[in-house]
Protein backbone atom coordinates (compact mmCIF):
# COMPACT_ATOMS: atom_id res chain seq x y z
CA UNK A 1 0.00 0.00 0.00
CA UNK A 2 1.36 3.61 -0.89
CA UNK A 3 0.87 5.88 1.89
CA UNK A 4 0.79 9.65 0.89
CA UNK A 5 4.19 11.93 1.83
CA UNK A 6 3.55 13.56 4.58
CA UNK A 7 2.93 17.56 5.26
CA UNK A 8 6.39 18.41 6.98
CA UNK A 9 8.66 20.15 4.62
CA UNK A 10 12.36 19.95 5.15
CA UNK A 11 14.38 21.15 2.15
CA UNK A 12 17.61 19.05 1.58
CA UNK A 13 19.17 22.04 -0.22
CA UNK A 14 17.63 25.69 -0.14
CA UNK A 15 18.91 26.77 -3.80
CA UNK A 16 17.31 23.84 -5.64
CA UNK A 17 14.33 24.28 -8.55
CA UNK A 18 11.81 22.30 -6.65
CA UNK A 19 11.60 21.88 -3.18
CA UNK A 20 12.39 18.07 -1.60
CA UNK A 21 11.94 17.28 1.91
CA UNK A 22 13.39 14.00 3.69
CA UNK A 23 9.63 13.03 3.51
CA UNK A 24 9.40 13.13 0.30
CA UNK A 25 12.89 11.17 -0.13
CA UNK A 26 11.05 8.59 2.53
CA UNK A 27 8.02 8.95 0.27
CA UNK A 28 9.56 7.42 -2.96
CA UNK A 29 11.86 5.54 -1.75
CA UNK A 30 9.46 3.15 0.18
CA UNK A 31 7.12 3.38 -3.46
CA UNK A 32 10.48 2.07 -4.85
CA UNK A 33 11.32 -1.13 -2.32
CA UNK A 34 7.72 -1.87 -2.61
CA UNK A 35 6.96 -1.90 -6.09
CA UNK A 36 10.57 -3.17 -7.12
CA UNK A 37 12.53 -4.71 -4.54
CA UNK A 38 15.29 -1.55 -4.88
CA UNK A 39 15.96 -0.71 -1.66
CA UNK A 40 18.07 2.77 -1.77
CA UNK A 41 18.63 3.57 1.77
CA UNK A 42 19.38 6.66 3.29
CA UNK A 43 22.27 8.36 0.84
CA UNK A 44 20.31 8.44 -2.68
CA UNK A 45 18.19 12.35 -2.28
CA UNK A 46 20.82 13.87 -5.18
CA UNK A 47 20.35 10.98 -7.28
CA UNK A 48 16.62 10.96 -6.73
CA UNK A 49 16.43 14.85 -7.22
CA UNK A 50 18.31 14.76 -10.27
CA UNK A 51 16.59 12.21 -12.31
CA UNK A 52 12.83 12.87 -10.82
CA UNK A 53 13.02 16.82 -11.68
CA UNK A 54 13.29 16.13 -15.27
CA UNK A 55 9.35 14.70 -14.62
CA UNK A 56 8.28 17.11 -12.30
CA UNK A 57 9.39 19.99 -14.85
CA UNK A 58 8.21 18.21 -18.53
CA UNK A 59 4.55 17.86 -16.32
CA UNK A 60 4.80 21.67 -14.55
CA UNK A 61 4.32 20.35 -11.46
CA UNK A 62 5.70 22.88 -8.59
CA UNK A 63 7.07 20.86 -5.48
CA UNK A 64 7.80 17.24 -5.04
CA UNK A 65 5.27 16.79 -2.26
CA UNK A 66 2.65 17.42 -5.26
CA UNK A 67 4.42 14.70 -7.50
CA UNK A 68 4.44 12.41 -5.06
CA UNK A 69 0.59 13.37 -4.44
CA UNK A 70 0.03 13.15 -7.96
CA UNK A 71 2.02 9.09 -8.12
CA UNK A 72 -0.01 8.07 -5.08
CA UNK A 73 -3.63 9.23 -6.38
CA UNK A 74 -5.42 7.31 -9.33
CA UNK A 75 -5.02 9.98 -12.17
CA UNK A 76 -1.31 9.34 -11.44
CA UNK A 77 -1.18 5.65 -12.09
CA UNK A 78 0.70 6.21 -15.57
CA UNK A 79 3.32 8.87 -14.11
CA UNK A 80 4.13 5.88 -11.59
CA UNK A 81 5.69 3.40 -14.40
CA UNK A 82 7.76 6.69 -15.52
CA UNK A 83 8.49 7.18 -11.92
CA UNK A 84 9.72 3.93 -11.46
CA UNK A 85 11.77 4.14 -15.35
CA UNK A 86 13.45 7.17 -13.95
CA UNK A 87 14.72 5.26 -10.75
CA UNK A 88 15.78 2.26 -11.97
CA UNK A 89 19.95 1.78 -12.73
CA UNK A 90 19.78 0.49 -16.34
CA UNK A 91 23.78 0.61 -17.04
CA UNK A 92 25.05 -2.29 -19.31
CA UNK A 93 27.39 -2.99 -22.47
CA UNK A 94 27.56 -5.92 -24.78
CA UNK A 95 29.17 -8.92 -23.14
CA UNK A 96 29.96 -7.26 -20.15
CA UNK A 97 31.64 -10.03 -17.95
CA UNK A 98 32.25 -12.11 -21.07
CA UNK A 99 33.40 -14.76 -19.17
CA UNK A 100 29.69 -16.03 -18.63
CA UNK A 101 29.36 -15.60 -22.49
CA UNK A 102 32.58 -18.19 -22.58
CA UNK A 103 31.34 -20.61 -19.96
CA UNK A 104 27.70 -20.65 -22.05
CA UNK A 105 29.12 -21.27 -25.68
CA UNK A 106 31.67 -23.96 -24.24
CA UNK A 107 30.24 -26.01 -21.03
CA UNK A 108 26.68 -24.85 -20.97
CA UNK A 109 25.34 -25.53 -24.60
CA UNK A 110 27.52 -28.43 -24.08
CA UNK A 111 25.28 -29.56 -21.24
CA UNK A 112 22.50 -28.41 -23.01
CA UNK A 113 23.35 -30.73 -26.36
CA UNK A 114 23.73 -33.58 -24.13
CA UNK A 115 20.12 -33.10 -22.69
CA UNK A 116 18.75 -32.72 -26.16
CA UNK A 117 19.51 -36.57 -26.67
CA UNK A 118 16.30 -37.52 -24.69
CA UNK A 119 14.60 -34.11 -23.97
CA UNK A 120 14.76 -32.95 -27.81
CA UNK A 121 16.33 -29.90 -29.40
CA UNK A 122 14.56 -27.38 -27.29
CA UNK A 123 17.05 -24.34 -25.23
CA UNK A 124 15.48 -21.58 -23.10
CA UNK A 125 17.62 -19.15 -21.98
CA UNK A 126 15.97 -16.16 -19.57
CA UNK A 127 18.28 -12.84 -19.30
CA UNK A 128 16.07 -11.45 -16.41
CA UNK A 129 16.97 -8.10 -15.91
CA UNK A 130 17.98 -7.14 -19.34
CA UNK A 131 18.09 -3.49 -19.85
CA UNK A 132 18.50 -2.26 -23.07
CA UNK A 133 19.22 -5.61 -24.62
CA UNK A 134 23.19 -5.72 -24.85
CA UNK A 135 22.91 -8.66 -22.41
CA UNK A 136 20.38 -11.06 -24.23
CA UNK A 137 21.63 -9.83 -27.28
CA UNK A 138 25.02 -11.06 -26.69
CA UNK A 139 23.41 -14.48 -25.49
CA UNK A 140 22.00 -14.55 -29.08
CA UNK A 141 25.23 -13.71 -30.94
CA UNK A 142 27.16 -16.42 -28.62
CA UNK A 143 24.40 -19.01 -29.26
CA UNK A 144 24.69 -17.93 -33.41
CA UNK A 145 28.45 -18.11 -32.95
CA UNK A 146 28.53 -21.24 -30.94
CA UNK A 147 25.30 -23.51 -32.79
CA UNK A 148 25.88 -23.72 -36.54
CA UNK A 149 22.93 -26.09 -36.31
CA UNK A 150 20.87 -23.49 -34.19
CA UNK A 151 17.72 -23.47 -36.94
CA UNK A 152 17.17 -27.14 -36.09
CA UNK A 153 16.50 -26.55 -32.57
CA UNK A 154 13.51 -24.83 -30.66
CA UNK A 155 16.13 -22.02 -29.04
CA UNK A 156 14.36 -18.86 -27.71
CA UNK A 157 15.45 -16.22 -25.26
CA UNK A 158 13.20 -14.37 -22.65
CA UNK A 159 14.64 -10.69 -22.08
CA UNK A 160 12.53 -8.80 -19.41
CA UNK A 161 12.92 -5.58 -17.25
CA UNK A 162 10.78 -3.75 -15.17
CA UNK A 163 11.80 -0.32 -17.25
CA UNK A 164 9.62 -0.52 -19.94
CA UNK A 165 11.60 2.21 -22.38
CA UNK A 166 14.20 -0.58 -21.82
CA UNK A 167 12.27 -3.06 -23.04
CA UNK A 168 10.89 -0.93 -25.93
CA UNK A 169 14.80 0.04 -26.57
CA UNK A 170 15.77 -3.57 -26.23
CA UNK A 171 12.49 -4.61 -28.86
CA UNK A 172 14.18 -2.17 -31.33
CA UNK A 173 18.00 -3.12 -31.60
CA UNK A 174 19.27 -0.09 -32.43
CA UNK A 175 22.16 1.42 -30.49
CA UNK A 176 24.79 4.04 -31.37
CA UNK A 177 27.95 2.99 -33.23
CA UNK A 178 29.91 3.58 -29.95
CA UNK A 179 28.01 0.68 -28.14
CA UNK A 180 30.03 -1.73 -30.54
CA UNK A 181 33.86 -0.60 -28.94
CA UNK A 182 35.53 -3.08 -27.58
CA UNK A 183 33.69 -5.66 -29.69
CA UNK A 184 35.59 -8.05 -32.13
CA UNK A 185 35.56 -6.50 -35.82
CA UNK A 186 34.37 -9.95 -37.43
CA UNK A 187 31.19 -9.76 -35.19
CA UNK A 188 30.36 -6.18 -35.66
CA UNK A 189 30.34 -7.60 -38.73
CA UNK A 190 28.37 -10.69 -38.96
CA UNK A 191 25.67 -9.57 -36.35
CA UNK A 192 25.14 -5.41 -36.93
CA UNK A 193 24.18 -3.37 -39.70
CA UNK A 194 24.34 0.61 -40.55
CA UNK A 195 21.05 1.65 -39.40
CA UNK A 196 21.60 5.71 -40.53
CA UNK A 197 24.35 7.97 -39.46
CA UNK A 198 26.08 6.85 -36.39
CA UNK A 199 23.95 4.12 -35.59
CA UNK A 200 23.64 0.65 -35.83
CA UNK A 201 21.60 -2.13 -35.49
CA UNK A 202 21.25 -6.12 -34.84
CA UNK A 203 20.78 -8.01 -37.55
CA UNK A 204 17.26 -9.97 -37.90
CA UNK A 205 18.70 -12.99 -37.56
CA UNK A 206 19.46 -12.39 -34.03
CA UNK A 207 16.82 -10.70 -32.64
CA UNK A 208 14.52 -13.14 -33.82
CA UNK A 209 16.20 -15.77 -30.90
CA UNK A 210 14.78 -12.88 -28.67
CA UNK A 211 11.11 -11.90 -27.03
CA UNK A 212 11.72 -8.60 -24.70
CA UNK A 213 8.81 -8.53 -21.99
CA UNK A 214 8.17 -6.25 -19.58
CA UNK A 215 8.22 -7.87 -16.21
CA UNK A 216 8.91 -7.04 -12.52
CA UNK A 217 10.54 -9.59 -10.84
CA UNK A 218 8.47 -8.91 -7.63
CA UNK A 219 5.57 -9.74 -9.24
CA UNK A 220 3.73 -12.73 -10.52
CA UNK A 221 5.66 -14.75 -14.03
CA UNK A 222 3.97 -16.13 -16.60
CA UNK A 223 6.00 -18.55 -17.67
CA UNK A 224 6.56 -21.42 -16.34
CA UNK A 225 9.85 -22.89 -17.27
CA UNK A 226 11.88 -24.84 -17.39
CA UNK A 227 15.13 -22.69 -18.50
CA UNK A 228 18.50 -24.20 -19.29
CA UNK A 229 19.96 -20.84 -18.26
CA UNK A 230 19.42 -17.67 -16.04
CA UNK A 231 21.28 -14.84 -16.69
CA UNK A 232 20.33 -12.07 -13.61
CA UNK A 233 23.46 -9.59 -13.42
CA UNK A 234 23.74 -6.71 -11.74
CA UNK A 235 19.80 -6.65 -10.64
CA UNK A 236 19.98 -7.49 -7.19
CA UNK A 237 22.57 -5.41 -6.06
CA UNK A 238 19.89 -2.92 -4.32
CA UNK A 239 17.60 -5.86 -3.01
CA UNK A 240 17.88 -6.38 0.86
CA UNK A 241 18.60 -10.22 1.82
CA UNK A 242 15.07 -11.32 2.40
CA UNK A 243 14.07 -9.95 -1.38
CA UNK A 244 16.64 -12.35 -3.13
CA UNK A 245 15.95 -14.82 -0.61
CA UNK A 246 12.36 -15.33 -2.08
CA UNK A 247 14.22 -14.39 -5.98
CA UNK A 248 16.72 -16.94 -6.14
CA UNK A 249 14.44 -19.90 -4.66
CA UNK A 250 11.66 -18.69 -7.75
CA UNK A 251 14.98 -19.15 -10.11
CA UNK A 252 16.25 -22.48 -8.71
CA UNK A 253 12.08 -23.78 -9.12
CA UNK A 254 12.53 -22.40 -12.84
CA UNK A 255 15.42 -24.09 -13.77
CA UNK A 256 16.22 -27.53 -15.41
CA UNK A 257 18.15 -29.72 -12.72
CA UNK A 258 21.60 -28.59 -13.38
CA UNK A 259 20.58 -25.12 -14.77
CA UNK A 260 23.23 -22.36 -14.60
CA UNK A 261 22.50 -19.25 -13.13
CA UNK A 262 24.79 -16.57 -13.90
CA UNK A 263 25.07 -13.23 -11.53
CA UNK A 264 26.91 -9.94 -11.39
CA UNK A 265 30.72 -9.36 -10.16
CA UNK A 266 29.64 -7.40 -6.88
CA UNK A 267 26.58 -9.94 -6.04
CA UNK A 268 26.53 -13.19 -4.87
CA UNK A 269 24.35 -16.30 -2.78
CA UNK A 270 26.48 -16.67 0.35
CA UNK A 271 23.59 -16.61 2.85
CA UNK A 272 20.96 -16.16 0.29
CA UNK A 273 20.34 -20.19 -1.05
CA UNK A 274 22.02 -23.60 -0.63
CA UNK A 275 19.92 -24.51 -3.74
CA UNK A 276 23.26 -23.77 -6.09
CA UNK A 277 26.59 -24.59 -6.04
CA UNK A 278 29.21 -22.14 -7.03
CA UNK A 279 31.51 -23.09 -10.19
CA UNK A 280 33.58 -20.02 -9.78
CA UNK A 281 33.09 -16.46 -11.32
CA UNK A 282 29.80 -15.82 -10.50
CA UNK A 283 28.61 -19.11 -11.97
CA UNK A 284 25.95 -21.54 -10.11
CA UNK A 285 25.04 -24.56 -11.06
CA UNK A 286 21.33 -25.16 -9.68
CA UNK A 287 21.79 -28.75 -7.18
CA UNK A 288 18.52 -28.74 -5.46
C1 LIG B 1 22.22 -2.43 -14.02
S1 LIG B 1 21.01 -3.11 -15.09
C2 LIG B 1 21.76 -4.66 -15.51
C3 LIG B 1 21.58 -5.02 -16.95
C4 LIG B 1 22.25 -6.32 -17.37
N1 LIG B 1 21.69 -7.45 -16.67
C5 LIG B 1 23.73 -6.26 -17.17
O1 LIG B 1 24.27 -6.88 -16.24
O2 LIG B 1 24.40 -5.56 -17.93
C6 LIG B 1 19.73 -3.60 -13.93
C7 LIG B 1 18.36 -3.79 -14.58
O3 LIG B 1 17.50 -4.43 -13.65
C8 LIG B 1 16.20 -3.90 -13.81
N2 LIG B 1 15.39 -4.16 -12.61
C9 LIG B 1 15.56 -3.64 -11.36
N3 LIG B 1 14.59 -4.06 -10.56
C10 LIG B 1 13.79 -4.88 -11.30
C11 LIG B 1 12.60 -5.62 -11.02
N4 LIG B 1 12.03 -5.62 -9.82
N5 LIG B 1 12.06 -6.35 -12.02
C12 LIG B 1 12.63 -6.37 -13.25
N6 LIG B 1 13.73 -5.68 -13.57
C13 LIG B 1 14.31 -4.94 -12.61
C14 LIG B 1 16.46 -2.42 -14.07
O4 LIG B 1 15.36 -1.80 -14.71
C15 LIG B 1 17.73 -2.45 -14.93
O5 LIG B 1 17.44 -2.37 -16.30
Amino acid sequence: MISKASTSADPVADDREFTFSTDDYAFLARLLKEKTGIDLGPSKQNMVYARLAKRLRKLHIPSFRAYCDFIASPEGIDELGATLNALTTNLTKFFRENHHFEHLADQGLSEIRSRAATAGKKLRIWSAGCSSGEEPYSIAITLRRAMPDIGQWDAKILATDIDTEMVRRGNEGIYNAEALEGMAPDLREKYFEQHGPGKVRVKAEVRQLISFKHLNLMAQWPMKGPFDVIFCRNVVIYFDKDTQRVLFDRYANLLVPGGFLYIGHSENLFGITERFKLLGRNIHRKIA
